[in-house]
């Protein structure tokens, strides 16, 4: 049974966007991504978002996470809108409650596997032995035992993929936005990923939103939602769940 057939309705909302407008500017034309977009993602939950390639998907994970501000609208974190706080606000709102997987990983090129996932912890001065700890517990955990000490560029796109699940984690986030993190994965290593995504999530009651062209992996999600044409709703994958 999905948790929104046992009560997630109910539960209270953590993030939300609401009429949300986004647009790329270019030099040849406007491109109107987000219109009037809205979701609201509850505490606890693992949301999946699916929907075509370029319909922006990605630009509202980003919106979400305050690494993007709309044109119009609000991102409401426990009621507070992220992008109308004082200086400061943002950085301390990504650093200290929110995960980001990158749909391309962003690694950093010149630090190892372990040193990128343990970057994060140490941006919050945290203790360098628990950090490394925390990184390198993660690290075992996506399968990664034997390669914490390669640099990104002697990485696999899939192992490149989970050291930036593991980077996401560390700081064991409120929210964790993963933008396709199972994108370059085998059905394998892609279920395990999910396994730890289920994991944390019943043991910590962490908040998950998803990004997925995968059935296989959206089917293991609480709720799947569909971005059509700016505008959110829920997907017909929730009626095979
Ligand atoms: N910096 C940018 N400048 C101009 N256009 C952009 C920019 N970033 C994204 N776009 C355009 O905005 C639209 C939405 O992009 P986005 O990356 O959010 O899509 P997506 O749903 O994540 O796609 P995919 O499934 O391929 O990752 C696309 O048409 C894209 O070309
Ligand atoms: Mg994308």
């Amino acid at each position: 049974m999905s948790d929104l057939e046992s009560g997630t309705a109910e539960r209270e909302c953590l993030i939300e966007a609401v009429n949300v407008d986004k647009s790329y500017t270019t030099q040849r034309e406007v491109i109107h991504v987000l219109a009037q977009t809205s979701l609201q993602v509850l505490k606890g939950e693992v949301l999946g978002i699916v929907g075509a390639s370029g319909v922006g998907k990605s630009t509202l994970l980003h919106v979400l996470g305050g690494l993007d501000k709309p044109l119009k609208g609000s991102v409401l974190f426990r009621g507070e809108d992220i992008y109308k706080q004082s200086n400061g606000y943002l950085e301390n709102f990504r650093n200290g409650h929110i995960g980001f997987v990158f749909q391309f990983f962003n690694l950093l090129p010149d630090f190892s596997a372990l040193e990128n996932a343990m970057f994060p912890a140490l941006i919050r001065n945290q203790d360098r032995r628990l950090a490394r700890e925390r990184a390198e517990y993660l690290l075992c955990e996506v399968g990664m035992k034997d390669r914490m000490n390669h640099k990104p560029g002697e990485l696999s796109g899939g192992e490149s993929q989970r050291v930036a699940l593991a980077r996401a984690l560390v700081n064991q986030p409120d929210l964790l936005l993963a933008d396709e993190p199972t994108g370059n994965l085998d059905y394998h290593a892609s279920d395990q990923l999910i396994e730890l995504i289920r994991k944390l999530n019943h043991e910590f009651d962490q908040t998950f939103v998803i990004v997925t062209h995968s059935q296989r992996v959206a089917r293991k999600l609480d709720r799947v939602m569909e971005l059509v044409d700016g505008k959110v709703s829920p997907s017909s994958q929730n009626l095979v769940i």
